[in-house]
């Protein structure tokens, strides 16, 4: 390869490594889905955890809420975020909050308290967004927090 071509070829690269992250944010689709469990536990979702349905799902960034959506019979929701600032934003600076109480699931449990979760990227999801395909985001682990006062 001669020096000229494999100079452009680095400075290539260069723009692709520089635009990238402006692509995640302009022309990936962000998909944030899950399950609701019914439980003040913070255990893993799995076929026996008990779901959530019908459940009230916020996805929360500072004290602003910009999506939210219901739980199917199954406790899984699914929202379509239009990327706000960035993906990183929305990993780092956001969390998934169900205001309705778990006593609506199960009568047995507390009628004050929420649910919330940090959220992460699905596995290979980063590369889809570079690529302006749908990004998934799942949450990390719902955990049970009382209400103050
Ligand atoms: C879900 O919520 C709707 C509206 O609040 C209500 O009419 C419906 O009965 C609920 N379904 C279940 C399974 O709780
Ligand atoms: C309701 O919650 C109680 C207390 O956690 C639990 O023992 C019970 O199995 C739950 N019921 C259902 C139907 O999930």
């Amino acid at each position: 390869m001669a020096p000229a071509s494999r100079a452009s070829l680095l400075l290539g690269l260069m723009i692709v490594a520089v635009v990238a992250p402006v692509a995640i944010a302009q022309f990936g689709n962000i998909i944030v889905s899950g399950t609701v469990p019914c439980s003040t536990s913070t255990t893993t979702v799995t076929a026996a955890t008990p779901v959530f349905p019908n459940a009230t799902v916020l996805l929360q960034c500072g004290s602003n809420v910009i999506s939210s959506a219901i739980t199917n019979i199954n406790g899984v929701f699914t929202m379509l975020v239009n990327p706000v600032d960035s993906l990183l934003t929305l990993l780092n600076s956001c969390k998934l909050v169900i205001p309705t109480p778990l006593s609506t699931c199960n009568t047995s449990l507390p009628s004050t308290g929420i649910l919330q979760s940090p959220m992460q990227l699905l596995s290979h999801g980063l590369l889809g967004g570079i690529l302006g395909v749908i990004v998934n985001v799942v949450p990390t682990l719902f955990t049970f927090v009382q209400n103050l006062g």
